[in-house]
């Protein structure tokens, strides 16, 4: 990651480019502080130039001013589009033309706030964003692109910002951005790579010395406490499956809260196997966990007036002699029998254990993340995450907290009549309705295994924890998603409980 600094004066040496948003019918300096010679100067060439601020113009010149080598205009149509995924499309071409240009040492001036984001929180978001854009994943390249790596990107700050203020959101900028990346990297890290064995021992290690206690359990503690599902999916793998507890207890909590993740470290849809398309994409199916283990580092760090527990359920999802079959029933932690319908529903079964689970921290509030079904995907796209809640304040908490974080989600229904479509001919319920309602009836499913009395949240990310080919000005791969969005949730829940 390129280091993230403020520009207040000039630098002995030149920077090597200056990268300018600018808006159709705005003064793009208007708003930036720059040393009063720059501003002139650099404002007379941008008028020469002709910049019109049209949605994706490009116009570079030599500087005018001395404390730049160039500066280059970036159009991005007008003020009142612009939005967080335009805002990523700009700042990723940014960080990629500095590269092909070798340009070491850049200044970025966003006088523009997106408007899909509350204002108070746009320049964080801003910010944020600045430090994810050169996200890369090449672990596994031979040979990764060193050189076109930009090492300073030196902030332009903004009329009315100070140099606290600044520090403060940079601050957090930087503890964001070194959260995503970690969500990121285990979304992409392929299954042969990331076992449930090696994700247990890397998120259990990383709160070594730290205020979360980290437990992993094994099969067999798996199977003690009767946790089925988990069992019962991971079966069919040699990989075993894990579960990794994070807890988290202040001296005197205002709250008890459990984050469950979702953790496919492969799934090949199990006997009801999945087609060849697309499987590989499924070594993401971990986004959950990844996102919750993120959000526990940083209670790590904060040590907030909470209970936080972590619960992460690990498998590999694969068709063996020892797999999970159609028509097994399942006997769960809570007493509910599952008729297992279809291998590849197998998240909502770790799930259901990770719920249940949930009961022995007396929680107030649970919050799952999971990419859980394509129909999720197919109602949403990769904008917004779904979103099913028993409670309306803690669902209206989330959709606003999404709107100042960028991690945007979207209210599904959770009815009771939802809950026919699992009715099973031969356990209490089944664990997949077929195709018609199949979203909401995954929800109905994992109600099931609620505590009662918990103000409970679940959060389909199928569609936004990993985009195919680039969209919205993010690299094809894992998103993070979800990390910022339970950041945000915690942080609020310290403060207001
Ligand atoms: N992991 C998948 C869901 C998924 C699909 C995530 C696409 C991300 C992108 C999940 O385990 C699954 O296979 N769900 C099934 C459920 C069905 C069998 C009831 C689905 O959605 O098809
Ligand atoms: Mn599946
Ligand atoms: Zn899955």
């Amino acid at each position: 990651m390129a280091d993230l600094v403020q520009f207040w004066k000039a630098p002995e040496d030149p920077l090597d480019c200056l990268y300018l948003a600018t808006a159709e019918g705005r003064n793009p300096l208007e708003s930036l502080v720059l040393p009063g010679t720059a501003l002139k100067s650099i404002g007379h060439a941008v008028s020469e130039l002709g910049v019109r601020g049209l949605d994706g113009e490009v116009l570079v010149t030599a500087s005018p001013s001395r404390e730049f080598r160039r500066v280059a205009c970036f159009g991005i149509g007008k003020a009142e589009d612009f939005t967080v995924h335009s805002l990523r499309k700009f700042l990723r071409w940014v960080l990629e033309q500095a590269g092909r240009n070798r340009e070491y040492q850049i200044a970025v001036a966003l006088p523009v706030a997106p408007r899909d984001v509350d204002p108070e929180e746009a320049r964080t978001v801003e910010l944020a964003e600045l430090a994810l854009a050169d996200y890369r994943f090449d672990r596994f390249r031979s040979r990764p692109d060193e050189s076109t790596k930009v090492d300073g990107v030196h902030v332009v700050p903004l009329k009315g910002e100070d140099e606290k203020g600044l520090r403060i959101r940079l601050e957090r900028a930087r503890r964001v951005d070194t959260l995503v990346r970690l969500a990121r990297d285990w979304g992409n890290r392929p299954g042969n790579d990331l076992t449930p064995e090696r994700f247990a021992e890397e998120a259990s290690a990383m709160f070594a010395g730290s205020p979360v206690r980290a437990t992993v359990m094994g099969r067999k503690e798996l199977e003690k406490d009767g946790l089925r599902g988990i069992v019962a999916v991971g079966q069919g793998s040699v990989q075993e499956p894990r579960m990794v507890k994070l807890e988290y207890r202040a001296k005197k909590p205002r709250a008890s809260v459990v984050l469950a993740g979702k953790g496919v470290t492969f799934d090949a849809g199990g006997i009801s196997l999945k087609p060849a398309a697309e499987m590989a994409e499924m070594k993401h199916d971990m986004a959950g966990a990844a996102a919750v283990v993120a959000a526990m580092r940083a209670v790590a760090e904060d040590e907030p007036p909470l209970k936080v527990v972590g619960l992460v359920p690990l498998v590999e999802n694969l068709p063996s002699g020892t797999a999970v079959k159609p028509g097994d029933i399942l006997t769960m932690s809570n007493g509910t029998t599952v008729e297992v319908d279809n291998t590849d529903a197998e998240g909502r079964l770790i799930l259901a254990d990770a719920l249940a689970y949930s009961a022995r921290f007396h929680p107030d509030i649970v919050v799952d993340l999971a990419t859980l079904t394509g129909a999720c995907k197919i109602a949403l796209g990769s904008e917004m995450a779904g979103l099913f809640a028993n409670d309306d304040s803690l669902a209206q908490q989330l959709e606003r907290l999404g709107h100042r974080t960028g991690e945007r989600v979207w209210r599904m229904p959770l009815l009771p009549e939802y809950r026919d479509l699992l009715r099973s001919e031969w356990a209490d319920i089944k664990n997949s309705a077929g195709k018609w309602g199949s979203l909401p009836a995954s929800a109905a499913f994992l109600e099931r295994f609620v505590p009662d009395k918990v103000r409970w949240a679940h959060l389909d990310i199928a569609g936004v924890a990993y985009v195919q080919r680039s969209r919205n000005g993010l690299r094809p791969g894992a998103t993070g998603f979800g990390v910022r969005l339970l950041m945000a949730l915690l942080d609020e829940v310290a403060e207001k409980a």
